[in-house]
C-alpha cells in the first residue's frame, strides 16, 4: 500500500466536468436523428438505439450509485433491461424478445439517473482506499470511459442508417484532398514492446490491460501508412472477394451468406464506387484509410504476400525506440491535440492517410493512433494475471472466448480519454460495422 499523502482518487471537478462533457456529447449525437429513429436497430447484432438512451446514465447508476457507493436506485425493472448491451455475435438476436418503453418513461428515467450521478460526483467520497469499487476512484473512471466508448458505438450505429434519418451539424465538413506522405514499409528492428500497464502505473485502466507484459519482437517491416480505399479497390476490382486463396472456409460461407462483395463503408453505382457516409454518399475518396472487417483485412494482407501485424508489433510500431525508451503515444509526451491524428470526435468520416504528420511514431509510421482502429491478429485474453475488474466483472471476462480479436490505436469517434498505449478494443473478426482499419506487415529475414 502506498505511504504517498498525494491525492490518489480521482479530481472532483475533474470528474464532474468530464461527467458533464460526456452527456452533452451523448445529447448532441442523439440531436443528429431524425424524430422516430428511436426504436429503429441499425446493426441486427445490437439493441435498438433506445436501449443506448437508456444504458449510459443506467450503467453510471448501477456502478456507481448502487453497487459503488450503496445509494437507492430508481426502477429495478428499467434498471435491469438497460443494464447490459448485447455481444456483437454472429447470429444476431431476437428483437422481439424486448419490449422498450415509450419515450417518456426512458427520458424520465434518464433524468433521475442523471440527478443521482452528478448529485454522486458532488457529494459523495470518490477515494476509498480498499473499498472493492471506490479504491482510487474505479467505479468513477469506469463510467467515465463506458460513456466515452458507447459514443463510438453510437456513431457507428447511426452510419448505417439511412441518410434521410439524419440532419448534418451546420460545422459537417470532409477532408478527402490526398496528403503528401508515400505508403512503403518502415523497418522495425527486433527489440521490447510493452502491452498494457503495470498496475499503479496509470490512474485507471480495464483490467484486460493488467498486468502488462514487456515481450521481444523480431525485426519486421511494417506499412508507413494504412491501407487506402484506393489500395483496396485493387483488390476488389481484381476479383478478391472471389478468390478462395484469401479467405479461410468461414470467411466464404460469411461472404457467401451476407452476400458480401466490397465494404459495407462502400457503395457501387452503376459502374463508380461511393463512400457511404453519415449524412451522403459521394465519389470514394481514395486516400482515405479503408474500413473492413478482419477478415477482409486479411484476405487483403494474404494477396499481397504478407499479413497483419499482432498486437505486441503494433505496440512497437507505435511506442517504441531506437534508444529504447517507450513513448506515452506515438509522438512522444504531448496530450494528444487535433494536430497528432484523427481522433476525439474531429469530424464524422476519417482523412486522408498520412495528413497528421506530427503524430508519426519515433520510426515513422504515421496514424497509429486515429483516423481508424486497427487489426490485429492477437487473439482477445487477459494477461497472466488477470484479475477481473470489480466495477465491471464481464467487461472482459465474457469475451476471452477465442472469437474475438485486439484492435488498436482508435478512430476519429475514439474520446481522447482512451488514447493510451494500453488500451485494448475487441471485436469478431467478421464485425463489419466499426471504424476500423489495417495496415500490413512482414517478418524481417
Ligand atoms: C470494448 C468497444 C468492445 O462496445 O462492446 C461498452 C465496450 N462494453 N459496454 C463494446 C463496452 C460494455 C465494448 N468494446
Ligand atoms: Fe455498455
Amino acid at each position: 500500500m502506498s505511504t504517498s499523502t498525494a491525492a490518489r482518487g480521482i479530481d472532483r471537478s475533474y470528474a464532474l466536468a468530464w461527467y458533464a462533457r460526456n452527456r452533452a456529447r451523448t445529447a448532441a449525437l442523439f440531436d443528429v436523428l431524425a424524430p422516430g429513429t428511436l426504436y429503429q436497430q441499425p446493426i441486427s447484432q445490437r439493441h435498438p438505439i433506445v436501449f443506448y438512451v437508456g444504458h449510459l446514465p443506467g450503467f453510471s447508476l448501477n456502478t456507481l450509485v448502487k453497487r459503488g457507493l450503496g445509494r437507492p436506485g430508481i426502477d429495478e425493472a428499467l434498471e435491469r433491461l438497460f443494464a447490459r448491451g448485447i455481444d456483437p455475435d454472429d447470429a444476431g438476436h431476437d428483437a422481439s424478445a424486448f419490449v422498450w418503453p415509450d419515450e417518456a418513461t426512458v427520458a424520465a428515467f434518464v433524468r433521475e439517473a442523471d440527478a443521482r450521478v452528478v448529485d454522486a460526483l458532488e457529494t459523495a467520497d470518490l477515494d476509498q482506499p480498499g473499498h472493492p469499487l471506490m479504491d482510487r476512484s474505479e467505479a468513477v473512471y469506469a463510467i467515465l470511459e463506458h460513456e466515452a466508448m458507447h459514443q463510438e458505438t453510437l456513431l457507428y450505429m447511426w452510419h448505417r442508417l439511412p441518410h434521410d434519418a439524419k440532419r448534418a451539424p451546420h460545422d459537417y465538413a470532409l477532408r478527402t484532398t490526398p496528403g503528401p506522405v508515400a505508403q512503403g514499409d518502415v523497418q522495425v528492428p527486433a527489440g521490447m514492446a510493452r502491452l498494457g500497464a503495470r498496475r499503479g502505473e496509470i490512474p485507471f485502466g480495464w483490467d484486460n490491460e493488467f498486468p502488462g507484459p514487456e515481450v521481444e519482437v523480431p525485426a519486421f517491416r511494417i506499412q508507413r501508412l494504412n491501407v487506402t480505399n484506393g489500395d483496396y479497390l485493387a483488390f476488389v476490382e481484381g476479383g478478391g472477394y472471389a478468390d478462395p486463396r484469401w479467405w479461410t472456409p468461414e470467411d466464404r460461407a460469411w461472404l457467401e451468406s451476407e452476400q458480401h462483395r466490397h465494404p459495407i463503408f462502400w457503395e457501387r453505382r452503376g459502374t463508380a464506387w461511393h463512400w457511404r457516409g453519415m449524412f451522403e454518399s459521394f465519389p470514394l475518396p481514395l486516400a482515405w484509410p479503408v474500413y473492413v472487417s478482419q477478415a477482409e483485412a486479411a484476405a487483403f494482407a494474404r494477396w499481397s504476400g504478407r499479413r497483419l501485424p499482432t498486437e505486441a508489433e503494433f505496440q512497437r510500431a507505435a511506442y517504441g525506440t531506437p534508444d529504447g525508451s517507450l513513448r506515452t503515444h506515438p509522438w512522444g509526451d504531448a496530450a494528444p491535440a487535433p494536430a497528432h491524428g484523427v481522433f476525439d470526435f474531429s469530424g464524422w468520416e476519417p482523412e486522408p492517410v498520412g495528413t497528421h504528420p506530427a503524430g508519426q511514431s519515433a520510426w515513422g509510421v504515421h496514424d497509429l493512433v486515429g483516423n481508424g482502429w486497427e487489426w490485429t491478429t492477437t487473439v482477445f485474453a487477459g494477461f497472466p494475471g488477470f484479475v477481473p475488474i470489480p466495477s465491471y466483472p464481464e467487461y472482459s471476462a465474457d469475451f476471452f472466448d477465442d472469437k474475438h480479436v485486439v484492435l488498436k490505436g482508435g478512430s476519429p469517434a475514439t474520446a481522447r480519454d482512451l488514447l493510451r498505449p494500453s488500451f485494448r478494443n475487441w471485436f469478431r473478426p467478421r464485425y463489419p460495422y466499426v471504424y476500423a482499419t489495417f495496415r500490413t506487415v512482414e517478418s524481417q529475414a
